[in-house]
């Protein structure tokens, strides 16, 4: 029976692993994280991750051929693969702070393997990293004296958080980049055989290790992007009265650039976008190509100025002044159907909505405990309050941070009614019907779209 060990067990390599021991129920799966917490979450009813339809993936192959622990070097040696799938941040110090990928973990898990392995390995690089980190975690692996051998493969994941199940199960390619020596061609070979057990052959792409590394990087550049793309046209409408959903499915209709990831909104966030490009940008920087470094610096400078643009409407409008009003934000998460907060424009506005004193309501359906850590500088000036009715009751202004759907549904004539007048709203996603809210006497401000307003 192949065994496989997956270092990592958080947004990526639990719900990819659990996707695997679905899919290949002849495959034992062990999932290892050095945090107790999560791994005991993992194996409870209350996963550590909101993910729509994971519980129902996990249950079918918990205990089964799915394990999670937290004996890391135990799960090393059984294995004869070893995804590694642990954070990377972008480094706070030193060389490249700011912008390169701390691999500290990283490189530790390398040792580890190099450390505790008796047997041969196939060493699958899951977590975004650098291009050409395979080398240096080949020569960690190969260092010193050890009659074991160690092929490391880059399998980039793609999938997005809140639609992580649908993704795995259905992915529009998966990829595996390996060495084209003979022994890194049987290796890619034995990870293409285990996603062939669920996806069709043609959509699992192969490349050498540094394309695969690269691609990873370049695509959620290229997304985010597009993201800031339209965010800054955005900003035109806004100055001449077009407006942003019409350009953008004008544009999208146009089958060169597609209908996807065209929202304007107050910005991206998550774990990945800004730490992948700035990581773009070090690499650039780093072989001394300073203007690809320039180009891609902007995207993530755009989405700056997008959530300042936010906040700083959000002031104008309201008279210059927000110190003391109450303001109920609806949405904390980076995007729906997810807790994740990890850079979620909603910090960078709360922080700023903060420092003018106002008195901020947190409201989110899955993230507010996530919300408290991000704020924890900021407690004193922020309430929590899961029920948006009751957040939006007495304030003088909400803010629509998350697309979650609940938005969409709620009765806005009683929030409206509990309000502090005049009311004013602020859709961060586009996603509400303004008409609707105008009429009901709401001062209605959106992205990239003129403001609806009863004020003479
Ligand atoms: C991470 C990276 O952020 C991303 O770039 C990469 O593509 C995949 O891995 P994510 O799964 O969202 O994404 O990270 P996180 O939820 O922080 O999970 C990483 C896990 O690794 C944590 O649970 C952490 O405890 C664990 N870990 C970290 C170890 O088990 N050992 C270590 O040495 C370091
Ligand atoms: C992203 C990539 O999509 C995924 O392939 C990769 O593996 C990890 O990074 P994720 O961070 O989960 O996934 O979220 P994504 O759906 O890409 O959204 C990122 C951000 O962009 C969110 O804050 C979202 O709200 C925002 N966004 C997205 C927009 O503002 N407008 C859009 O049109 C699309």
């Amino acid at each position: 029976m192949t065994k496989i060990c997956c270092i990592g067990a958080g947004y990526v390599g639990g719900p990819t692993m659990a996707m695997i021991a679905k899919k290949c129920p002849n495959i034992q799966v062990t999932v290892v994280d050095i945090n107790e917490k999560r791994i005991a979450a993992w194996q409870s009813d209350d996963l550590p991750i909101y993910e729509p339809g994971l519980d129902e993936v996990v249950k079918e192959a918990l205990g089964r051929n799915l394990f999670f622990s937290t004996e890391v070097d135990q799960g090393i040696i059984d294995a004869d693969i070893v995804f590694v799938s642990v954070n990377t941040p972008t480094k706070t110090f030193g060389e490249g702070a700011g912008c390169a990928s701390d691999l500290q973990y990283w490189e530790l898990c390398a040792r580890r393997i190099k450390e505790v392995s008796t047997s041969d390995k196939i060493i699958v690089e899951k977590s975004t990293l650098p291009v050409r980190t395979a080398e240096a975690m080949e020569r960690v692996l190969h260092s010193g004296q050890s009659t074991v051998h160690f092929e490391v493969l880059s399998n980039p994941e793609f999938l997005a958080e809140g639609t992580a199940v649908a993704d795995l199960e259905n992915p529009d390619r998966v990829l595996i980049g390996g060495h084209e020596t003979p022994s890194g061609q049987k290796a890619l070979q034995t990870l293409v055989e285990i996603y062939s057990n669920w996806i069709p052959r043609e959509r699992i792409l192969t490349a050498n290790v540094w394309s695969a590394e690269l691609s990873k990087l370049t695509a959620n550049a290229f997304l985010a992007q597009r993201v800031s793309s339209i965010n800054a046209i955005s900003a035109l409408c806004e100055a001449t009265e077009a407006d942003v959903s019409e350009v953008a499915h004008a544009i999208g209709t146009d089958s060169r650039i597609g209908p996807k990831f065209l929202k304007a909104s107050i910005g991206f966030g998550g774990s990945c976008f800004k730490k992948d490009i700035l990581n773009l940008v070090y690499l650039c920087e780093s072989y001394g190509l300073q203007e690809p470094a320039d180009y891609w610096r902007q995207v993530v400078t755009m989405n700056e100025y997008q959530e300042m643009r936010f906040v700083r409407n959000m002031l104008h409008s309201m008279f210059n002044t927000i110190a003391g009003k109450r303001i109920a934000i609806f949405g904390f998460a980076f995007k729906a159907d997810t807790g994740d907060t990890r850079e979620s424009p909603a910090i960078k506005v709360c922080r700023e909505l903060a420092a003018e004193r106002a008195s901020v309501v947190v409201s989110d359906p899955k993230a507010i405990e996530n919300a408290k850590i991000e704020l924890a500088e900021e407690l004193e000036q922020m309430e929590f309050e899961e029920d948006p009715y009751a957040a939006a009751n007495g304030a003088h202004a909400v803010a629509i941070l998350t697309d979650w759907k609940e938005y969409k549904e709620l009765d806005y004539q009683r929030v409206y009614d509990s309000m502090a007048k005049p009311a004013f709203i602020f859709d961060g996603r586009n996603m509400l019907d303004h008409q609707a809210l105008f009429d009901i006497g709401f001062e209605v401000y959106s992205i990239g779209k003129g403001r609806k307003t009863h004020l003479k």
